[in-house]
């Protein structure tokens, strides 16, 4: 793919998504979150030899959410391997991001990593092994994305936790079933305060290039995973990185991705690129209207997708 193609397809993305600009709704239930300008949207794309491409106002940070999931799997990988398994599972859940019901019917064991309960679960086992868990993920994202001035958004971190009840109860009644081992709270602060981590898009791309290059981070030069735990983390992206809507996701982008509630996706293509758009207006299923509508025309503009 010529650089001159992904730029002028970004610029094309820019342009046809506006209308949509006004569709979705800002998520609302952390209030902090309800603040935010829902008419906004950027795109960037970083690739497996160290190019950025962006379009929009790709200056602008966000708190990454949900795309977070992704980073403290990555983190429970390295040091547990496949022993977390026994925690958490690999199956799409077909039900809501927050939702609790299966968490009772499956006892305990939440059916993949990027739900909430699943991410919280791996935070938990995260929390037994790293001293400082904020301080490690924060310097993880800096050292990955090339930025040391990386920084958590505490007032959306704080938000989250006042209203914490729901993840709370997913954290209690894992723990109810023997699936928890630390103190539900501290493990759900640094679980907010890893997805209030800001970045913007090109950071976001960057952050997660060893995705798309087989576990080694483009720019830090760092080996993240073994080839295939990046495969495997990869794939467990395709089938439940946006939840219960991952198979339309899938069908229409063709491409292992991961939603955030600030309005953010990640999506991968390996071998070639990471892309990350931001954009706040959100569908019912928590992920964003534009974003998802841009991932669309770039994987039809340049006719790629894993398949
Ligand atoms: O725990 C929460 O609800 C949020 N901090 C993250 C949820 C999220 O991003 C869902 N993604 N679309």
């Amino acid at each position: 793919m010529a650089n001159s193609d992904y730029q002028h397809v970004l610029n094309e993305i820019i342009a046809e998504v506006q209308p949509l600009l006004s569709e979705g709704k800002v998520a609302d239930y952390i209030p902090a979150l309800a603040e935010v300008d829902a008419n906004q949207f950027s795109i960037a794309i970083y690739t497996t030899d160290g190019q950025t491409f962006c379009a929009g106002d790709c200056a602008q940070r966000f708190t990454i959410q949900s795309v977070s999931k992704v980073m403290t799997l990555t983190l429970a990988l390295q040091r547990y391997g496949d022993e977390l398994w026994q925690r958490v599972g690999k199956e799409p859940s077909g039900t809501a991001f927050n939702s609790l019901t299966q968490l009772e019917f499956e006892k305990g064991i939440p059916r993949n990593p990027f739900i909430n309960a699943g991410a919280i679960v791996t935070c938990d086992a995260l929390y037994s092994r790293l001293s400082a868990p904020m301080h490690t993920m924060l310097e993880t994202f800096r050292e990955l994305s090339g930025n040391k001035s990386i920084t958590i958004d505490k007032k959306v971190a704080n938000s989250e936790y006042e209203f914490r009840h729901r993840n709370a109860a997913m954290g209690h009644l894992m723990k109810s079933f023997g699936n928890f081992n630390n103190e539900v709270d501290d493990v759900l602060w640094a679980y907010f305060n890893f997805c209030a981590i800001e970045l913007n898009c090109v950071e976001l791309a960057k952050g997660y290039s060893f995705l798309a290059n087989k576990g080694v981070c483009y720019l830090s030069g760092k080996r993240v995973l073994s080839s295939l735990q990046t495969k495997q983390l990869n794939s467990l992206l395709f089938t439940s990185g946006l939840y219960d809507a991952a198979g339309d996701f899938g069908y229409r982008v063709g491409m292992p991705g991961k939603s955030g509630v600030s309005g953010t996706i990640l999506a991968v293509l390996p071998g070639k690129f990471t892309v990350a758009v931001y954009s706040p207006g959100l569908n019912s299923f928590g992920n964003s209207v534009a974003g998802i509508a841009a991932l669309e025309l770039l994987s039809k503009k340049l006719d790629i997708s894993i398949f």
